[in-house]
């Protein structure tokens, strides 16, 4: 495998590019924002610039960027072996974009979902290809997490997944292979309720966003605190996440509490926006 096609160029997708790039791979960037594609480069830049200092990459990052492409349309993905999806978690778009990558892409081209909380199996109806689509949820910040859940849907094949555990292995990464295509898989069915709980705590008045963040960071070893961590997800991924699994699973742990939906319609989506529960515009 060479050619990786990325979908979305946002927080998860730019990173998603930068470690194939970093591995070996050409990849091609795809947004529909060409705002956000010069965005995505300058973060990749800046990203192989800080790993190259720390001596975490031997490659100089210019050599690693230029196996970057980007484009605004769907040019070149019958190229791709891989298609790796990180569009918004929007069921109805997710779903109209496999069905255009069907259509377009190689017989044998595996089509990969980010999807956080979205049915695998859901995805793959959508095509006429349901054996080639397999969940691939990596974590934020990619190119520091080093896990990826590997999501066989209802009707993916043997051979995907194995396919899938190469790629995985090939970008220096471990993954969870999730047997059942369940809403949220295993990493966020866990720690989505994790923080919906802390932010029910916050909505009691029981404790601040702070002391939430730091017991959980002192008190169970979490390098990061449940607030903290949906505030570098995207709050508005997070409430996605959360209503999808709502939705399969009708368990109200998953509800999202109305702290979380306000601070999204009020467009504070966390530290992409610069406020969600902290005011990260005051950290400079
Ligand atoms: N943010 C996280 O921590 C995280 C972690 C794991 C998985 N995910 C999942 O990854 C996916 C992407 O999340 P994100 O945080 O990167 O989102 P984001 O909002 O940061 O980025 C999404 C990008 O997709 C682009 N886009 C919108 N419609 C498009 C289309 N039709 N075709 C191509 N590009 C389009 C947008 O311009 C944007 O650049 C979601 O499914 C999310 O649930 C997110």
């Amino acid at each position: 495998m060479k050619q990786v096609f990325v979908m979305g160029s946002g927080v998860m997708g730019r990173g998603i590019a930068q470690v194939a790039a970093t591995s070996g791979y050409e990849v091609t960037l795809y947004d529909v924002s060409q705002t956000a594609l010069k965005s995505a480069l300058d973060t990749i830049g800046w990203s192989l610039g800080k790993l190259k200092e720390k001596g975490k990459i031997q490659e100089e990052p210019e050599k690693i960027q230029a196996r970057i492409s980007t484009v605004t349309e769907l040019t070149d993905v019958e190229k791709a072996e891989i298609v790796i999806e990180a569009i918004p978690e929007n069921r109805a778009l997710k779903e109209k974009l496999f069905q255009e990558l069907d259509q377009r892409c190689g017989e044998h081209t595996l089509l990969a979902s980010n999807t956080s909380a979205i049915p695998i199996t859901e995805l793959a109806c959508a095509t006429k290809r349901r054996e080639k689509v397999v969940g691939l949820h990596f974590f934020n910040p990619v190119p520091m997490m080093n896990m990826v859940e590997i999501v066989r849907g209802q009707d993916t094949s043997d051979e995907t997944i194995e396919t899938a555990k190469s790629f995985v292995t090939s970008l220096g990464k471990k993954y969870c292979l999730v047997q059942r295509d369940v809403a949220g898989f295993v990493m966020n069915r866990i720690g989505i309720c994790s923080s919906i709980e802390a932010i029910r705590i916050l909505e009691e008045g029981v404790a601040t966003v702070e002391e939430i963040d730091q017991g959980m960071r002192m008190a169970y070893g979490w390098s990061m605190g449940p607030l903290e961590t949906f505030d570098l997800s995207g709050l508005d991924v997070a409430l996605n996440a959360a209503l999808a699994i709502y939705e399969e699973t009708q368990d109200p742990k998953f509800l999202p509490p109305v702290t979380l939906r306000r601070l999204v319609a009020s467009g504070n989506l966390g530290r992409k926006t610069g406020k969600g529960f902290y005011d990260y515009t005051l950290k400079k």
